[in-house]
Formats: C-alpha cells, sequence, structure tokens
C-alpha cells in the first residue's frame, strides 16, 4: 500500500516517518481478568520492535489482537494504516504473522507446507513454486524440503515457520518469541534472517523473553508488566532508567588517587585497587562534567569505564523479579 496513506509523524529530524503500527488505550480482558489494561503504542515503518514481560504479562494476547486473530475490548488500533476495527481484511493483507506455537504442519513435507501457504494467498501454481523454492532456499531448507516437517528439529521448524510467514510478502510481520528453544547458533541464524528482513525495509514486531535478543535486534522495547507499559524507548535509555551505573576510573599512582577522590565529590572509594567509582547514568554529558572536572585540577586517570546496568537489571527492576528464562548473564560492557 502507499506509504502516503499511513498516518506519519515528525521525527527529530524533520522527516515524516509513517506509522506501521499504533495503539491508543488497548483494552482486552479474559473474564474478569485484566491483561492488557490501556497501553499505547507507536510503531515507525522500517523498525523493530520488541516487547517484552514475563510470562503471562499479555505478550501474545496483544500479538493475536494487532494481528486480528482476536478483538480487543477497547482502543483506537491501526496497523499498515487500516483500522483494526473497520477493516481487519485490509489488515491481515498486510501482515504476516509466526505465532508462538508452530504452524507447521507435521504430516506433510516442509515445501508441502510453503505450496500451501501460496495456496492460501491465491498464488497461481508457478508463482507459487517459485517463491516456495526461493524461501526454503533463503532459509536452508532446500535439503529437507521433501521430508515430512515432523522429522525436522526445533530450529528448522522455526525457520519454516518464519518462511511460511513470508510467502504473501508481508511488509510488516509478528513474530511471538521467534528464537525460544533455539541453540545459540540456530538463534544468531535467526537474528541475521530478521535484519534482512528489516534491511528490505520490513517492520517487525517481536515478543521475547532473551533480553539479549531485544538488545541486539529492537529499535524501541517496551517492557510489559500488570497490564500495562512500564518502560518503552531504546535498550540504552532502559539501561539508564535504573540506578547502578558508574564511571570507573582507576589510577597507579596514588597522589592522583588522592587528588581525584578529594576534586570528585560523591565517590566510592577502593584504595586497594586504587579506583574511584562515581554514580552516574552514563551519558556523555554526566562522562564530559567528570573529565572536566579532572582536567581542571590536571589529573589524569589510567583507566576510565562506564557501567551501565544491563537488560537484565531493567527487566528485574520494572517487573517486580518476574520470570527471567535461564540464560546465562552477560558481562557488563
Ligand atoms: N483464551 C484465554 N482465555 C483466558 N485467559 C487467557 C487466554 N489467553 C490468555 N489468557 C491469560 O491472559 C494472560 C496473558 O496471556 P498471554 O499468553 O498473552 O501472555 P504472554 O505474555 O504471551 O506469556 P508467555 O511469556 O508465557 O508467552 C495470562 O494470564 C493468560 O492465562
Ligand atoms: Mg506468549
Amino acid at each position: 500500500m502507499p506509504s502516503s496513506v499511513m498516518p506519519t509523524s515528525r521525527r527529530s529530524d524533520g522527516h515524516p516517518s509513517p506509522t506501521a503500527i499504533s495503539a491508543v488505550g488497548l483494552r482486552k480482558s479474559y473474564g474478569e481478568k485484566l491483561v492488557l489494561d490501556g497501553i499505547d503504542l507507536r510503531i515507525p515503518a522500517g523498525s523493530v520492535f520488541a516487547l517484552l514481560g514475563p510470562n503471562g504479562a499479555g505478550k501474545t494476547t496483544a500479538v493475536k489482537i494487532l494481528s486480528t486473530l482476536i478483538t480487543a475490548d477497547a482502543g483506537d488500533l491501526h496497523v499498515g494504516g487500516h483500522d483494526l476495527a473497520a477493516d481487519p481484511q485490509a489488515v491481515r493483507a498486510a501482515i504476516g504473522v509466526t505465532g508462538q506455537f508452530s504452524a507447521v504442519d507435521g504430516l506433510i513435507t516442509g515445501e508441502e507446507n510453503m505450496l500451501l501457504m501460496a495456496d492460501l494467498h491465491h498464488l497461481s501454481k508457478n508463482e507459487g513454486r517459485r517463491v516456495a523454492a526461493e524461501l526454503l532456499e533463503r532459509f536452508d531448507l532446500v535439503e529437507a524440503a521433501k521430508k515430512p516437517a515432523s522429522t525436522y528439529s526445533g530450529g528448522m521448524k522455526r525457520r519454516l515457520d518464519l518462511a511460511m510467514t513470508l510467502v504473501g510478502s508481508p511488509r510488516i510481520i509478528f513474530l511471538d518469541e521467534p528464537t525460544t528453544g533455539l541453540d545459540p547458533r540456530s538463534r544468531h541464524n535467526m537474528w541475521a534472517i530478521i535484519r534482512g528482513l528489516v534491511s528490505d525495509g520490513v517492520t517487525v514486531f517481536l515478543t521475547t523473553q532473551y533480553l539479549e535478543e531485544a538488545d541486539e535486534l529492537a529499535d524501541r522495547i517496551a517492557v510489559l508488566n500488570d497490564g500495562k507499559i512500564v518502560a518503552e524507548g531504546t535498550a540504552e535509555e532502559l539501561k539508564r532508567l535504573i540506578p547502578g551505573g558508574h564511571i570507573r576510573l582507576r589510577f597507579t599512582d596514588p597522589v592522583a588517587y588522592e587528588s581525584a577522590a578529594d576534586v570528585l565529590r560523591e565517590v566510592t572509594r577502593d584504595d586497594e585497587a586504587l579506583s574511584l567509582s562515581i554514580p552516574s547514568d552514563g551519558s556523555q554529558r554526566e562522562l564530559r562534567s567528570v573529565l572536566d572536572w579532572l582536567d581542571s585540577a590536571g589529573i589524569e586517570a589510567d583507566e576510565l569505564t562506564v557501567h551501565t546496568p544491563d537488560l537484565d537489571d531493567v527487566f528485574f527492576a520494572l517487573t517486580g523479579g518476574g520470570n527471567v528464562p535461564s540464560q546465562p548473564r552477560k558481562d557488563a560492557r
């Protein structure tokens, strides 16, 4: 669809950035249980958005609503420039969805699954075969294509799932936990595939339990907890929201160390390591002011490192210690 139909907003550089997905006041309850308590989202076209949240937070519910599989109780929702309530059919034509649980039919082969999707998208026989062959090739499934999908590994099934989603060349795709259960190599392969889609201009709405995944892929991240978006921003912005960041200065000269401790206020001293920690949000402004203090006092540190909390810290702080998958923690960068 022409992008001119999409609602636009202004970026800071003054260029219009079309909105691929927007939600205002999205609400959903299952019976008595309120799952989404009026959430707002705006996802620019061509970007990757990650929705994070503990088990049961409502991520899949949000994906199902925005991809027309279930209806919201309230909210002004637009996807691909179409009003979700007024024209779900047009939304369906613009999107692809890879659900949390596989849509692959295990009884038929990978190739047959692809051709079935091509049929559903009303592609001609020839076009269907062409698209299926191209995607099987791209997802490294040519060798497995003639085998029943039930014999595929988890990673192959996930790749086939995504390949099936792409048959209709959607400009907006929803990926509900695309890499859950994949080994690190398969996960990295999936990330490369997703990055490839984004470089083709596709908008990706992703949910994930892996904070590292959001950090790697997403332009913006929202954290869902207790039915509300409790934080939204880039990975770096989210990390700066919670305390724990600091600038660390290490010295080899005890005199320089003492002078720095005098000059800088509110430092935590480590006399043995000759290092000083200064609480900081890690922003350029704060870093500059520390360097200015040192410069004006004629002190030079031997090493300066900036420590920001990682997304795991953010997740725990914002979701009240909600479930985090058993993943090795990253070292602070
Ligand atoms: N069809 C349904 N009927 C009743 N309750 C439901 C239904 N689907 C989901 N729920 C409830 O809504 C809440 C949100 O579920 P949802 O599947 O959206 O969470 P999620 O964030 O995707 O969780 P996970 O990380 O485990 O996939 C949960 O409490 C769940 O039990
Ligand atoms: Mg889910």
